[in-house]
């Protein structure tokens, strides 16, 4: 059985004493992570400090984003080499808001979840359509290449072992959710689509997160559904409350 994954990806939300303060307090009340695996994407800023306070608790610690190269005169960047020297475990790759404003493509996200491999960190690698794609029904057809090219050249032992994370655009920050049928279909077609470009086996191993406006109402149903282990955060994720409510849901 694959077990849950709840992440929260804080964006550029907060500072260093609300994030400090933030773990503080969930890590003593985030549950048992035999059951589910419990996750903060902090601004890279903080990434020292949570891993040091989060240390000997069930909360673990991930990235944003990261620079695919390990080294370079990449002005602003932040390497894979760098994350994982500060005990980070997690990174966010091609997360939509990187591929629209930051002009990420499959192929750099292809680039850089090689290189979270290579460094011994857990890439969540980000696919998902807009709206104009969903109305006009290329949905499946948008998340089959977006993955196909996102794992060329991987294992079958990287594929098992990364997390892919449906996240509908337009479900972003909006307070609409996907139907958990729908997320669970499209969750389904990226299962398919690891099973043929691997084996079964593999697809059956890899976990695969819903993300888009998730939160304590709706975490149950959606993580009910066959193919959903789990979610990405947004929102829901910068209160502790909140936070812990959606790891007790998966766990
Ligand atoms: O990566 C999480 C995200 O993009 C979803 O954000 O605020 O809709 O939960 P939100």
């Amino acid at each position: 059985m694959r077990k849950p994954i709840i992440a929260g990806n804080w964006k550029m939300y907060k500072t260093a004493t609300e994030a400090n303060e933030f773990v503080e307090k969930a890590k003593g009340l985030v549950p048992n992570t035999d059951n589910v695996d419990a996750v903060i994407c902090a601004p890279a800023l903080f990434l020292n400090q949570l891993v040091t306070s989060a240390q000997s608790s069930p909360l673990q610690i991930g990235a944003q984003t990261m620079h695919e190269e390990n080294e370079g005169a990449f002005t602003g960047e932040i390497s894979p080499v760098q994350l994982a020297d500060l005990g980070v475990k997690y990174v966010i790759i091609g997360h939509s808001e990187r591929r629209q404003y930051f002009n990420e493509t499959d192929a750099s996200v292809n680039k850089k979840v090689h290189a979270a491999f290579a460094n011994g960190l857990t890439p969540i690698m980000c696919v998902g359509e807009t709206l104009e794609e969903r109305e006009s029904g290329s949905t499946g057809q948008i998340v089959e290449t977006q993955v196909e090219q996102g794992l060329s050249g991987l294992s079958d032992q990287q594929v098992a072992d990364l997390v892919i994370a449906y996240e509908p655009i337009w479900a972003i920050g909006t307070g609409k959710t996907a139907t958990a049928e729908d997320a669970n279909e499209v969750c389904g077609t990226i299962r398919k689509k690891v099973a043929a470009l691997y084996s079964q086996e593999t697809a059956d191993k890899v976990r695969i997160q819903y993300g888009g406006s998730v939160k304590p109402a709706n975490i149950e149903e959606l993580l009910g559904m066959e193919h959903i282990d789990g979610a990405l955060v947004g929102g829901a994720s910068l209160e502790v409350e909140s936070f812990v409510k959606l790891l007790e849901a998966g766990s």
